[in-house]
């Protein structure tokens, strides 16, 4: 058929046969002109506002994208609940309004968050859940570029509690991970003290007052300097080998408040299966004061005990 309709002189005996099923179909489609037309122009407008949304939302200098599904946030406020006991409805503000931080903060802050959407919103919606009324300082072993202690001072403060915030991290020039070798970030921020204390600005007073200590968690001048309080929350998002997850344990079991939650970040992430079985081990072991509570999306909450 192709090759009849490239021979030159078959092309001029088909002609009028052409031109006659052109005009039929002209006179079918011709009255739907306008609809065609119509629907041409509002896909073109869709495209254009579609690559706006790209651009505001897609993965690029950050740890993936933030465009949620329904069905993943309906997993999480499930989660959520079930760590917390809260109702669904607190649960489920807690989540969206952590997905808006993420997303305001992340637009104008200095380097990003590390982690899933999923990841993020769930520690942001479940500590402020959890975290004992009594006890205002919050820990963060493993802070990266600070932007989660900001988000997480902000959900603290919308719950009523004005959080005093201690930072652990070397801030090294470059994200450290013993025993791996860690790519180039994808924002090409450098990891410092300067950059941290500009994301930590969105937290407000507690973030300008909030306490940075450099070092690593295992240093003896570090744990010197940081245990003189407990806090009501301590997350663990340092070196995530093994050794690294079961020192910062034993470290936590120390500087926990009663009541106090320990939120053990990339537990259950298989990029990570070290702090799993390092978390677990440690909450197999007899004397630990820590009770798993749950987790949501990759992220285990344990409750001390008195
Ligand atoms: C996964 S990032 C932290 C991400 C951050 N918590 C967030 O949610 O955006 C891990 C950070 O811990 C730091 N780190 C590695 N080993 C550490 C240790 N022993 N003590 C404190 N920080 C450590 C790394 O250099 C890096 O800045």
């Amino acid at each position: 058929m192709f090759a009849l309709t490239r021979n030159p002189l078959a092309r001029r005996v088909l002609r009028p046969a052409a031109a006659l099923v052109d005009r039929r179909i002209e006179r079918r489609t011709g009255p739907l002109r306008p609809e065609i037309n119509t629907l041409r122009r509002e896909v073109a407008a869709l495209r254009e506002g579609h690559n706006a949304f790209g651009l505001l939302f897609d993965g690029t200098a950050r740890s993936g994208p933030r465009t949620p599904t329904p069905a993943q946030l309906d997993t999480l406020v499930a989660q959520v609940t079930r760590v917390t006991g809260a109702p669904r409805d607190a649960a489920r503000r807690n989540v969206v309004i952590a997905y808006r931080n993420v997303i305001a903060l992340e637009m104008l802050a200095v380097g990003r968050l590390a982690g899933s959407t999923q990841n993020i919103c769930g520690k942001l919606a479940t500590v402020p859940l959890l975290a004992p009324r009594a006890y205002r300082d919050v820990l963060e072993i493993g802070t990266l570029y600070g932007l989660f202690s900001a988000s997480l001072m902000r959900m603290l403060h919308r719950a009523g509690v004005e959080p005093r915030m201690t930072i652990v991290d070397p801030l090294a020039g470059s994200q450290l991970q013993p025993g791996t070798r860690e790519a180039a970030d994808p924002t090409g921020t450098p990891v410092r003290e300067d950059v941290v204390r500009a994301n930590l600005a969105f937290g407000g007073a507690p973030g300008a007052e909030a306490r940075i200590v450099r070092g690593f968690s295992g240093d003896d001048d570090v744990r010197a300097r940081v245990s003189d309080r407990e806090y009501g929350v301590i997350v663990v998002d340092g070196d995530h080998s093994a050794e690294g997850v079961r020192a910062d344990l034993e470290w936590a079991e120390k500087i926990a408040a009663p009541g106090g939650i320990v939120v053990v970040d990339d537990y259950g992430d298989d990029r990570w299966s070290d702090v799993k079985s390092a978390a677990d081990a440690h909450l197999a072991r007899p004397g630990s004061r820590f009770a798993l509570l749950g987790a949501a999306s990759t992220s285990a909450f344990l409750r001390a005990r008195d």
